[in-house]
């Protein structure tokens, strides 16, 4: 894996997200309660709402716009709905962020 370091850990407030620009379009980076960190496509497969500005509850995210509830492990729409967003490794090294730059630019190619 190839990591890119994509800012401070304090600089997303606990349940709070940020969204990284990379080349592979703009994924949002969730930290919850207990200072984990998850990143996933910024793009509900519902209509498209931006889940960086979704309620971050444990470790899913709630949709802004129709409140589709998402694993921010998995992915994977939770209850009833049925979708998935793409989520990429992300990890804290001494209070950064890191994403795993290999991921964001296997997409490109897909
Ligand atoms: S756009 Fe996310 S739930 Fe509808």
């Amino acid at each position: 894996m190839s990591w890119v370091d994509i800012g401070a850990l304090a600089d997303i407030p606990p349940q709070g997200a940020r969204v990284v620009k990379t080349a592979a379009g703009c994924v949002a980076v969730f930290r919850t309660a207990d200072d984990q960190v998850f990143a996933m496509d910024d793009r509900c497969p519902h209509k498209g709402g931006p889940l960086s500005e979704g309620i971050v509850h444990g470790a899913s995210v709630t949709c802004p716009l129709h409140a589709w509830v998402f694993s921010l492990e998995t992915g994977m729409a939770q209850g009833a709905d049925s979708g998935q967003v793409a989520t990429y490794p992300a990890r804290i090294e001494g209070g950064r962020i890191l994403l795993d730059a290999t991921r964001l630019a296997r997409r490109v190619a897909a």
